[in-house]
Formats: structure tokens, C-alpha cells, sequence
């Protein structure tokens, strides 16, 4: 199947493997790339030096594309977009941030830049800075997100209406049949976060995988929004800053409860109480851990199959 997507990042489906901090290192990123979908290695929860280590590893594990992604609101952004330039990766999701900052940087080193956005405001803005495709992220993506609560299904025509560049639809789509549906309302290709979570070359605890296995519908909500909006599961961590909300807390109150390393501690290391665990609502519809390979295949077949029951109509 081949698309402005495909052709853009010379992949062979339409679909993105998240970068997603503490859960898409070289393990998962070259797994997707090797089957057939665009990897992308999350770059928000590595050093400089972290990084540069994976994406060496991936090179050695994949001959196929993959990219970076890189939240720019961390302090270190130079350095990591140095190491991405020295070590010839050719496509980059910057997220987070203002993409004037970094796009025509990037493109003038021969980087394909894409930027994440959650509202038809941002897409709008970050064709003005040239990217050469959006990300249009929905409410009920897994991580940080945007405070309007706009969901896929009304961000994705939304933006369509007004974009003339490559659009990804992002949130909530781990099966073949929303693909599909994405697709049909404008997207020319899907980024898929938390099923990826559940897969077994994340670097995610096994713990926080099993977490997302068992997690029902209606076990994760938005919060933090004076803060920097972001999905979590409802766990003692998560009631904590429910509590702390009923005192009407001041912004600083909130950033002491978050303190350092929660997402670390919740994802990577397994702490399910004391640690913050990002992931999207779709994780009510996930029951299993498997190969990446097998879950791309799988929503592969699905999409095909759901464009078979559609022509049927
Ligand atoms: C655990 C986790 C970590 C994430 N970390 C990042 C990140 O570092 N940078 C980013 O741009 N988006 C991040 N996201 C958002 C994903 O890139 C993706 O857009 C989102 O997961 C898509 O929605 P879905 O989870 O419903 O598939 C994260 C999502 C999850 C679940």
C-alpha cells in the first residue's frame, strides 16, 4: 500500500510506532521498523549519551527507517538534536514545543520533520513552519496531551478540513478497523502509542505492561492540566493528586507532589503506586502482550478486513 506517508518515509504500512518515553528504546523502535511500520525512539527519557546508544543499536538492528522523537521541553534539546544530525538519523517527531523552533534546522540537514499537535490551531502552525506532516493527537491518547479534550474522532476531519500537508491520526487507534476509520476521515496513516506499550520489546516494566493488559474502560483519566495535561491510570499516585486538587492547590503544590522521576519509577521500574503510568484509554481493549511483529500483522489483517466489510456496505 503506498501513500504520501509510505512514500514519505519509504515504509510499507501506514502506521507509526510511537515514541513514548520509558517504552520505545532500540528494542521496540527497530522491531517495528523490521516489520514493516515507521519505529520511532523515544527520546524524552534519555541523556544525551542514553540516546546516542540507542540509536546506534538500532542501526545495527534495523536497515529499514526509523526516526526520533523528541519532546522539546527538556533543557538538553541541542545536544540531542546534534547526536540525531551526527548520527545520520533522516526523520525526526518533535513534540511539545514551538516547531519553528527546530523545523528548517532540521530540513536543512536533510531531516524529515514531523510535528505533534492536538489542536486544528497547532496543525495550522506547524504547516506555517514547514514540517512535512502533522501528528493530530485526540483526547484519548496514552502521555501528554493537549487541555481542549478534543477527541480522534472529531480532531482527525477537523483538521483535514484545513490541511493540505500529510496527517497522522493519533489516539486511541490500536486495531485495524480504527486504522481504517481514521483513514476514511482524512488520515493518510495512523501513530498507534499504547498498544505498543503492551508489546514485548518495550522497555516498559512488566508490571506496567500487565497494568495495561488488566485496565478496563474508564481506568484512566486527564490530568494536570495547569501543569502539562497528561493521561494517567487511576492509581494511589493519581488519587494523591486528586486529593491534593480538592485544596485548591496552587501550581507549585502540584509540582512538588510530581516531583522527579515519577513516570520512571511507575513505568520503568515498576512501581504501580507511588509512580505515574501514562497510557491511553484504548488499554481497555488490549489484553495481551506480543510481538511486535505480531501486532503489526494482526492490525494489518484486521484493516484489510474492515475494508472488505466496508465495500459490502
Ligand atoms: C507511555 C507513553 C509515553 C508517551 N511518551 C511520549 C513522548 O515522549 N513524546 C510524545 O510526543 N508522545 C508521547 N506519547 C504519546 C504517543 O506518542 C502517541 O501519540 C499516543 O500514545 C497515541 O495514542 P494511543 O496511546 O491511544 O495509541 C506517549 C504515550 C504513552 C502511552
Amino acid at each position: 500500500m503506498q501513500n504520501r506517508i509510505t512514500q514519505l518515509f519509504n515504509i510499507k504500512y501506514p502506521i507509526i510506532q510511537a515514541g513514548m518515553i520509558w517504552n520505545s528504546g532500540w528494542r521496540l523502535a527497530s522491531a517495528a521498523s523490521n516489520a514493516g511500520v515507521l519505529g520511532l525512539i523515544g527520546a524524552g527519557s534519555m541523556y544525551p549519551d542514553v540516546l546516542h546508544e540507542h540509536i546506534q543499536k538500532c542501526k545495527k538492528a534495523t536497515n529499514k527507517p526509523f526516526g526520533v522523537n523528541v519532546p522539546m521541553l527538556y533543557p538538553n534539546v541541542q545536544e540531542i538534536m546534534d547526536i540525531i544530525v551526527e548520527e545520520g538519523v533522516k526523520i525526526v517527531f518533535t513534540s511539545a514545543g514551538n516547531p519553528k523552533t527546530w523545523t528548517s534546522w532540521l530540513q536543512e540537514k536533510g531531516i524529515t520533520v514531523v510535528h505533534v499537535v492536538s489542536s486544528v490551531k497547532f496543525a495550522l502552525k506547524a504547516q506555517e513552519a514547514g514540517v512535512d506532516a502533522i501528528v493530530a493527537e485526540g483526547f484519548e491518547a496514552g502521555g501528554h496531551n493537549g487541555r481542549d479534550e478534543t477527541t480522534t474522532l472529531t480532531l482527525i476531519p477537523m483538521v483535514k478540513e484545513q490541511l493540505q500537508i500529510p496527517l497522522i491520526a493519533a489516539g486511541g487507534i490500536a486495531t485495524g478497523k480504527a486504522m481504517l476509520a481514521a483513514m476514511i476521515l482524512g488520515a493518510d496513516a495512523v501513530q498507534v502509542g499504547s498498544r505498543f506499550v503492551a508489546s514485548e520489546e518495550s522497555s516498559a516494566h512488566q508490571a506496567f505492561k500487565q497494568v495495561v493488559v488488566d485496565a478496563k474502560e474508564g481506568d484512566t483519566q486527564l490530568t494536570l492540566k495547569e501543569l502539562a495535561p497528561v493521561r494517567l491510570v487511576k492509581n494511589k499516585f493519581f488519587n494523591e493528586i486528586q486529593d491534593l486538587y480538592k485544596t485548591s492547590p496552587t501550581k507549585e503544590q502540584l509540582i512538588e507532589l510530581l516531583g522527579r522521576a515519577r513516570a520512571k519509577r511507575g513505568m520503568f521500574e515498576g512501581d504501580l503506586e507511588d509512580g505515574e503510568l501514562e497510557i491511553g484509554q484504548i488499554a481497555g481493549l488490549i489484553h495481551d502482550i506480543k510481538p511486535t511483529a505480531q501486532i503489526v500483522e494482526d492490525m494489518m489483517q484486521e484493516f484489510e478486513e474492515a475494508k472488505q466489510f466496508v465495500s459490502n456496505l
